[in-house]
Formats: structure tokens, sequence, C-alpha cells
């Protein structure tokens, strides 16, 4: 049944910046994550992701490559990260780095060349990114190329006057977008994966995938969206890739690629595809936006959960994987707020929802990601101020919400509910100063609950959610369960998530009250076979089927020979 390694992969996504800081310059480094390898191996994991560690003036954290070919400085060395592999490597543990290949820097040389018609090798690098000449209107005023949307908000298009034209940026103006029609960028980029690739990284997490390929008639449209990403021809690109690098190296590739259809999917991360071994897209993320808000709009807005919408979006990507590829199980990554907060209650039942969320999601098939500080629910931040934020994407929306006629409140609101640095702020090991992430101020607050919700205090508690989160583990792989097949029940029922998969020696059956209010549940097998196997409340009676809020029970019954 197994082909992969990475079949039984548990990977947990490490946000470098906020894990752990050890020279105390209040930056999370590699050191860092070497520190901690023990603890994530106690958890049960065995791969890391690690986002981007590459030299970047830090526009977007990494995000924006300024030299491929180094290690930020805000990290360590070159040395640092071959330790982190080969310590990781000794503990039989894997480590995948980001890959980011749809833009650089505006810093990075390549860029520095292509801007300026007087730079030595001009010509050679200009085609690496995407120019257009201005528009101009009738007074001969210059206009934008077209009215595109970036994905962090704000025009796409950014002027360059020694070049009198624009460049194109879907993401922040400091990251310009690569050109992939231009061969010899493919190569220069192919240069620096195969380096990564020689160094001993296990595989690679590709960012941003699906916008490589641009509508190059730049047809005007707002925000125009379906002319910057999941164009076909991007899957070419990384075939390209795939064949020449990604296969030959037995790699985990995982894709990032939002809104794939299921033809597509299977093209990506098909057991037989040229490109990927596992696709993030993102169809259960924001299942709670409130399309009436104009304020805050789009993600910012946050409604009521559309329950139904993320448990059908989980039994569909596993349909669609179903013998054909392989299943991703996760809850968020850096790009969205805390689980627990987004989906759970990150106040009066923050442990309970915590785990309610960890038993409607880690017994499903497939390999899980872990994003850090979620085994111990950490929550969304509590930033009071603007100045509290590091995201540049904040900054632009912040700006747009005021234009919208938001309040400042208002507009905060927004920030704490969604913004991606809910998901940032330093990890919160102990109940020291600064949570044990640094001995000085971090680069971001953190979270002012660290002296509640911390590693320390959930080793040590028996049924923590940290606890909880180890046991799952280890049943997934006890049963292996990422080859299970599941069985959703009642999926279009707006309060429970129910579903029972098959184990090696056991059915486990898996029953929870996703909201704040109790519930009777109904349209279930009889519980007579099963035996409660594990709960995050006081089951009194496990034959009753009234449940508390956020009441969560796995039962299990053998499965005969
Ligand atoms: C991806 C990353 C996100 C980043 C963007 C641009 O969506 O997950 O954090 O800002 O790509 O690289
Ligand atoms: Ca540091």
């Amino acid at each position: 049944m197994k082909k992969y390694w990475w079949q039984d992969a548990i990977i947990y996504q490490v946000y470098l910046r906020s894990f752990q800081d050890t020279n105390q310059d209040g930056i999370g480094d590699i050191n860092g994550v070497i520190q901690h390898l023990d603890y994530l191996k106690n958890l049960g994991v065995n791969t890391l992701w690690i986002s981007p560690h590459y030299d970047s003036p830090m526009d977007d954290n990494g995000y924006d490559v300024r030299d491929f070919f180094k290690v930020s400085e805000d990290y360590g060395t070159i040395d640092d990260f071959k330790a982190l592999l080969d310590e990781a490597h000794k503990k039989d543990m894997k480590v995948i780095t980001d890959l980011v290949l749809n833009h650089t820097s505006d810093e990075h040389p390549w860029f520095q060349a292509a801007k300026d018609p007087n730079h030595p090798e001009h010509e050679h690098y200009h085609d690496y990114y995407i120019w257009q000449p201005p528009k101009f209107d009738k007074k001969g005023n210059r206009q934008h190329p077209t009215q595109w949307v970036s994905w962090f908000g704000g025009p796409v298009w950014e002027y360059n006057p020694p070049t009198k034209s624009y460049y194109l940026h879907i993401f922040s103006k400091k990251m310009p977008d690569l050109n992939w029609r231009n061969k010899a960028m493919r190569e220069s980029l192919k240069q620096v994966i195969k380096w990564w690739i020689d160094l001993g990284v296990d595989g690679f997490r590709v960012d941003a995938s699906n916008h490589l390929e641009k509508n190059w008639d730049f047809p005007d449209a707002k925000p125009g969206y379906e002319h910057f990403s999941s164009l076909p021809k991007h899957h070419d690109y990384l075939e390209e890739l795939g064949k020449e690098l990604f296969k030959p190296n037995n790699l985990l590739i995982i894709g990032e690629a939002g809104g794939a259809t299921r033809k597509e999917a299977i093209q990506y991360a098909g057991f037989d595809s040229n490109e990927f071994n596992m696709l993030i897209q993102f169809e259960h993320c924001w299942a709670d936006t409130d399309e009436t808000n104009t304020l805050t709009p789009g993600k910012w807005a946050k409604g009521s959960i559309d329950l139904p919408k993320i448990k059908n979006s989980f039994a569909y990507w596993i349909d669609v994987f179903k013998g054909k590829g392989w299943n991703t199980i996760y809850w968020a990554n850096h790009d969205q707020p805390r689980i627990v907060s987004h989906y759970g209650d990150d106040k009066k039942y923050h442990e309970r929802s915590a785990k309610m969320l960890a038993f409607s999601l880690y017994l499903l098939p497939g390999t899980p990601i872990i994003y850090y500080g979620e085994e111990i629910g950490m929550t969304n931040v509590d930033y009071q101020n603007l100045g509290d934020f590091r995201d540049v994407e904040v900054f632009t929306e912040y700006d747009n919400f005021m234009s919208y006629g938001a309040s400042h409140e208002v507009a905060m609101q927004a920030l704490r509910d969604r913004s991606r640095d809910n998901a940032r702020s330093p990890m919160q090991w102990n109940d020291t100063a600064y949570a044990g992430f640094s001995k000085v101020t971090p680069w971001i607050n953190v979270n002012g609950n660290y002296q509640n919700i911390n590693v320390k205090k959930q080793l040590n508690k028996e049924d923590s959610i940290y606890q909880t989160y180890r046991a799952l583990l280890q049943l997934r792989k006890q049963e292996n369960l990422p080859y299970a097949d599941v069985n959703f029940y009642d999926l279009d029922h707006p309060q429970t998530f129910n579903y029972e998969v098959k184990g090696q020696k056991h059915n486990y059956l898996v029953l929870c009250n996703f909201k704040s209010t109790e519930i009777k549940m109904n349209k279930l097998p009889s519980l007579n076979e099963y035996t409660l196997f594990m709960a995050n409340v006081d089951v009194n009676d496990v034959l009753s089927t009234t449940y508390s809020p956020f009441e969560a029970r796995i039962y299990r019954k053998p499965i005969k020979a």
C-alpha cells in the first residue's frame, strides 16, 4: 500500500522568525529549531517544513528573497542550516524548506540589473521580470497598464522611471514577479533548486505555485485574478521542474495552489503527476466570511461558520485523491488566523474546543501538517495598536478599510480576527518573560495569554491540548490511519462533525459538537458495540447522545478478523 516515505510523514510547520530565538536579537533562528527537535520528535512529528530561510530584506518575512544561496543573517549561517539537516536526519526526521519561485525581492541582483538601463547586465536580466508600458488618458496622464489588484491589496503595477515602464507584482511592490516564459530565468531558478537538493534538503513547499503564468495580453479587469492565477501553462513549468529535479531525487514536494479543480488536483499531485506529491488548497479555510460586510470585506469579514462547507471540503478532497494521489490534512498555516480562535472558542472553551478541533481533523487519512503552536492551542493576538502589527498586508488593507468608511476600532478588530500576524506571534514555551521565546523584546509581541497557554505547563499536565495531539499522532501510527477509509455522517448538519475511520485493529467513530450550544446527536450507528476511547470532557453516560458545547468523543470497536 505504501509507495513513498512521505505517506507516513507527520509535518510540523515552523515559522522560523517566531519559533525560538537563541542569540537574543528577538528573532527566531535556525539554532532555535535545532534546540527543539526533541520536543517535536516527542510530539510525534517526523518532518519539518521551515518557512523561508533565505537572505531577504524581510518585507514579507522572507517570501521576498534577495539571495537564494544565502541564509538570512536574521536566522543564522549556512553551517547552522547544515547542522539542522544533520541533527534532524540523525533523529530520523526530514526537513523541507519553502521554495519561492513566483517572485524575488526588488533587492535581488537580478532585479537590480533588470530595472537599471545602465547596469552592465541589464539586457540579460530585464526579461527575468514582467514589464509593461504605461497607458495614457485623454489628458496625457500616465495610467497603470491594467487595473489588476494585488493579493495584498492595491495595484499590481509599480512605475520604474529609468525604463519608463511598470513592473508587475501580484504581492507587495517589493516582490516583482518573475517571467516564467523566459528560459534563462527558469534555468537560473533550477540552479537554485539543485543547490539546495545537493545540500541535503528532503523536499520543498512550493510557494504561490499557481501564479507562475500570466496572461500576456494584459486585458483590463478588476481585480483580474483570472489573468495571473491558475492559468493552464503554469503546469508546464512545474512539470519541467518535477521531471528534472523533484522526481529523480525522492523529494516531498508540496504545492501551494488555491482554487484547484478535481482534474487539476490530480494533475498537480496525482501519484503519476510530475509536478507535486501533495497539494495545499484553502477551501476549508475561510468558511465564515460575511458577504454583507462592506467596511472590512472579503476574508476580513468574520461571519458565522458554515460547517457543512468545511466538512464537505474535507470529504471532497479525500475523495479526489483516493487511490489516485495523496491527501494532506491541516487546519491552518501562517496566512490564516489561529484555528482555535477562528473555528473554536479561545475564551471560555479554549481547551475543550482546541481538542475538539484536533479530534475532528487528525484521524482523517493523509499527511497532517501541524502549524507551530497549534498543539498548545495558541490563539489570535491581543494587539491594541496598529503599530503592534508587522505584516505588510495589514497596512495596505487598513488604509483600504478606512477608505471604505470603517472606524479605527472596527478595522483593528478585523485585524485581530483575520490578519496573518495572528499566526506569527512568538511560540509560547513557558511563563517567563517573552514566553521563553527570547530574553529581549521580540520582533513581534508575545500574546498576553502566555502565562496560561504555554508548552511547559502542558507538558506537565496529563490531559493537556499538547498531550491530546501527542496521543492522536501516536494513534495515527499505531492504526495506520494515513491509509484509512473514512465515512462521514450527516455532512450537511450545521453543528456536528462526525465520521468513522477504519484502522488496523479498530474502527474509530469520532463525534464532535463543533459549536457553543448543547446538541443532541442523531443519525449515528448504534453505540452498543463501541467503547469510549477518548473525550475532551468527563463523560458520565457513555451512551448519552447529548453533547455540551464543543464536546467531542472518540469511540472504537474492534475489527473482527
Ligand atoms: C504565499 C505565502 C505567503 C506569502 C505569499 C507571497 O501565499 O504563504 O505567506 O506572502 O505566498 O510569497
Ligand atoms: Ca535570533
